[in-house]
Formats: C-alpha cells, structure tokens, sequence
C-alpha cells in the first residue's frame, strides 16, 4: 500500500464542500473482469452470467494507458475464470509494459506449464488460487474443482513460480481453516489472504459465520505466528480485521476501499467501485470516474451516512464493514452490518457480566 500520508488527498469539490476527503486522488489498484466465461459453477459465485463475454481488448487498453498515466500501481485480473481468457498473458504483458503490477486470482482450473511459464515471463505479479477447504467435503460446500487446484498448486510448485491462496470465510468452512493453513503449508503457497463472504439475499445468507464461529477464527489468526506463510485479512473484512489487531488501521486504509483507494471494470467495460457493487457507469475516464461519481462520493460519506449498529459504534474510524453485502442484503449500500459480531457481542455484553 502507498504511505497514504503522502499523498495528495481527492480535492474536498469532489465530494461535498461538507465531507472530508477520503480517499487518494487517484485509485492504487484496479480490479478487471477479463471474461465471463468459467469452466466452474461454484455455489458461492456472486458473478452470475448469462452469456459467455471477454472484456473488449480495445477498451482494455485504453484503461490500461491510462492506469500507467495516473501512477496507479496494480491491475487485479479476475472474472469469470481468467484463464479462459485467450489474451490473459497478452494483458500481462501489457501491463507490466505500461509499469503496473498485476495480480491474476483463479481456481487454477486450465493452467500448465506452458502458460504458468508464459505468465511469469509476461511480469505477473502474483498468482491467487481460490481455496475454501484442506478436504474436497469442505471445499465442495461452496466451491468446486478441489482436485483440479491442488494440481494447479502442484505444478507451480514443481515449476517453483510462488503462488498465494485465496480463501472465503464462512460458516461451513470456518473451522477447518487451521487445517487449510496446514493444507496450504504442504502445497508450497507463500501466503494466504482470508476474504470476507460477499452474500446477496438470495446467496449465501445463511452462509455467514455465527458470532462462536468468527471469534474462533478470530483467536486463531491472532495466535498465527509464521512468517514463512503469513496470513493477511483484506481490508473489507474489517470486523476481523479489528478482531485479531484491534483498532489498527484508520482512514483510507480501514475498511471497504471501493473508491477509497480501489475502483473496478466489468466485462462490460464500464467503471464500478468494485467487483461487488452493481452501480456501473459507462463512458467515462478512470479520472473522470473518480472525481465525479455520486455512487463513489456516497461511499466516501459512509462515515455520516452509516445506518445501526455502525452508526455511533466507536470502532467506525477504523472499521468500514463490506458496502456490497449492505446493498445486496439490506438493499442500501449505506446498511450497517446488523450481523457484525463484534457491535452484537459489546451490545449484550451487559448481560453476562
Ligand atoms: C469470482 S472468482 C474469479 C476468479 C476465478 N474464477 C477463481 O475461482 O478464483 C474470484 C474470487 O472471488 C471469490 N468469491 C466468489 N464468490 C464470492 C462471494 N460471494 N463472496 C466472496 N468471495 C467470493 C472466489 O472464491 C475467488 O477467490
């Protein structure tokens, strides 16, 4: 991450003589949808497409050239399954021409040596393979191709390009985690990220961890202690994040980054604040996106505009639950988290004193 520090914050125009900026002037990174097309049909998938579609190369490009003018730094290529997208190592190399880094996340389902090799050779960055369970009965709950991902991992590992693991928690694989931390020893992965569930109200909702099993998980990543494979929680899990460091980041960095630090573009080619979010927009800039979007300059007054039990919750400065299950659940992106368990264990905490 850049020293937000240093950097110039969006000018306060951009969003409201009365709020104050929050975020930087230009995104850090930019997530891609490169296709629609999957060989999987995971039950978790929150991309539901109707038809088979890759991101136009043209259009690619142009949002590519611009990312490198504005110094932005990363390009997270995803999907769909972004190695069936025939151009993917093109799309490296074109990134890593134009100065970004890049990052691909895929089940791993279609890759060998030739491509892994190709890859490598293009720049990429880093390699996510999506692992939710150390056993197929875990892993089958929400995801599919358990074998097909271990033998992704297996030729990285044999080919000795690094690789990291991507894992969704939920209710019916957060007790396995210390096994999959095992799991993810053994195959060679250089670290693994804990990924917050994303559920709308037709998906997933039951899906969610319970408060016994979040705080179990919680104890567990505060106790982890391997440098050799460490394990990060991203930013938008933020009640986990304030679980196992307590109040440890604020501003930019705490919390939801859509339009914070991180913006997104769809198959379609249209801007989004993330991947999540359906709020699109078509034909304009990544600059122009970020200074003008009403749907990014009300994310950035999450703060004020926040409903219970976030509102008023003393933790908000350094915790900014994920947007994208406020509006697909609750139906308003500004919804607080009304299953957060932290805000539900310090509301009843008075009855078991
Ligand atoms: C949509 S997939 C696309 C890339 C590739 N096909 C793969 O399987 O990794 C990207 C990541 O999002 C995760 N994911 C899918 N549905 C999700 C959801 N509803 N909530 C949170 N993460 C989800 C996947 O497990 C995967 O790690």
């Amino acid at each position: 991450m850049p020293d937000v520090t240093d950097t110039e914050l969006c000018p306060a125009e951009f969003l409201g003589e009365d709020r104050p900026s929050r975020s930087l002037s230009m995104p850090w990174q930019i997530n891609v949808a490169l296709t629609t097309r999957c060989p999987l049909n995971c039950p978790q998938c929150y991309v539901k497409a109707d038809e088979a579609r890759d991101i136009d190369w043209a259009v690619l490009a142009a949002y590519v050239a611009e990312a490198a003018a504005l110094k932005m730094h990363e390009l997270n290529l995803s999907g769909g399954e972004p190695l069936s997208y025939p151009r993917l190592a093109e799309a490296v190399r074109l990134a890593t021409a134009a100065g970004l880094g890049t990052a691909v996340a895929t089940s791993g389902v279609g890759l060998t040596a030739a491509l892994a090799k190709e890859l490598a050779a293009s720049g990429l960055g880093s390699l996510w393979l999506s692992l939710n369970g150390s056993r197929e009965e875990i892993h089958a709950l929400s995801r599919t191709c358990f074998r097909e991902t271990l033998t992704a991992a297996a030729l990285l590992k044999s080919l000795g390009l690094p690789f990291y693991i991507n894992w969704v928690a939920r209710q019916d694989n957060a007790g396995d985690f210390p096994a999959l931390a095992a799991k993810a020893r053994d195959l060679g992965a250089k670290g693994i990220v804990v990924l917050v569930l994303k559920p709308d109200s037709r998906h997933n909702a039951g899906a969610v961890l319970t408060g016994e099993a979040f705080f179990r998980l919680a104890a567990f990543l505060r106790d982890y202690d391997d440098p050799a494979m460490p394990i990060e929680v991203e930013s938008c899990y933020s009640a986990m994040r304030l679980a196992v460091h307590g109040e440890w980041t604020t501003g930019i960095e705490a919390g939801c980054s859509a339009g914070r630090d991180t913006v997104a573009i769809d198959v379609a080619g249209r801007l989004r604040p993330c991947p999540h979010l359906d709020s699109a927009e078509a034909g304009v800039t990544i600059a122009e996106y970020w200074r003008r979007s009403p749907a990014l300059a009300a994310l950035r007054a999450t703060e004020e505009t926040i409903g219970a039990p976030c509102r008023g919750c003393g933790h908000l400065p350094f915790c900014r639950p994920c947007r994208a299950k406020a509006a697909k659940v609750y139906g308003d992106p500004a919804a607080g988290d009304r299953q957060c368990p932290v805000a539900l264990r310090e509301m009843t905490r008075h009855l078991f004193r």
